[in-house]
């Protein structure tokens, strides 16, 4: 049994989702046990949804931290997302999972920041203890701090860019609202790389950037985006049934 019921976890990160940011200058302080033990039942919880993922969370001092990771500081606590080296869209269920995560760390005043790219893949597969088929797909700082969203948090793109106006025009009220939270969603570089297509009874959520190079993180931005559209979903009383496919991920309800 976890210390909180699924629904009761769903409902915290709908209510995180306005709330998070990312912040890379932390104020020392120890994550608190209690906090500890509750980032434990989620990782716990998480865990049962793919068995090819887990997210586990270690210890760092401001050395560590600085072997780990470029340009955050202050942090004592580091979240990894690994997951299988060949699993199916494993960076989309990533995106997903992790991002559920992090706004649980939001709803306990915890800070945090994706970092897909700026971390130490040698060192952090040791202090994480990595298995031969496992892979650090990314990872977070996690600690207090009082700082303030970055110049770029709000800069997100208008929905028009997003979803052509016609289908989200016609869209229901949660369907919408589902969209509005994913266009909140962090995204490597603000990059914001979704495009929405609605059909009836569907979301899709397909890349409307492609990069020669950094593909593959787009697909964790997307699974990123799912999540913000699963919470507003259940939030409304909606259940989606999600599809991580190539290129694609649908989310039928
Ligand atoms: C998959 C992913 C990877 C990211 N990688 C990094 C990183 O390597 N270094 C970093 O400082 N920020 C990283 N970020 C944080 C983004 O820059 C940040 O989420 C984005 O600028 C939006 O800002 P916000 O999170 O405050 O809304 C990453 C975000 C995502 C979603």
């Amino acid at each position: 049994m976890f210390n909180i019921s699924a629904e009761e976890y769903w409902e915290r990160w709908y209510a995180a989702i306005r709330e998070r940011y990312s912040v890379r200058q932390f104020d020392g302080r120890p994550v608190e046990d209690k906090d500890m033990a509750q980032l434990h039942d989620c990782a716990s919880m998480l865990r049962e949804v793919f068995d090819d993922i887990r997210i586990a969370i270690v210890p760092v001092e401001e050395d560590g931290l600085a072997d780990a990771v470029d340009g955050i500081k202050g942090a004592r606590r580091i979240a990894a997302f690994i997951g299988s080296a060949d699993g199916e869209q494993i960076r989309s269920r990533i995106g997903f999972l992790g991002e559920l995560f992090l706004l649980e760390c939001t709803c306990l005043d915890l800070k945090t920041c994706w970092v897909g790219g700026a971390f130490d893949k040698h060192y952090c597969s040791q202090i994480f203890e990595i298995g031969e088929d496992e892979v650090i797909y990314a990872v977070s700082p996690i600690g207090y701090s009082d700082a303030v969203p970055s110049d770029t948090h709000d800069d997100r793109l208008p929905m028009k860019e997003l979803c052509e106006p016609e289908e989200y025009e016609q869209a229901v009220p949660a369907v919408q609202e589902a969209l509005q939270s994913a266009r909140l969603a962090p995204s490597s570089m603000n990059r914001q790389p979704w495009k929405f297509i609605l059909e009836a009874g569907e979301i899709r959520i397909e890349k409307r950037l492609h990069l020669s190079l950094g593909n593959k993180i787009l697909e964790m931005d997307n699974g990123i985006a799912a999540a913000h559209i699963e919470a507003v979903l259940r939030q409304n009383g909606i259940r989606g049934t999600w599809a991580f496919l190539p290129d694609t991920i649908v989310c039928t309800y």
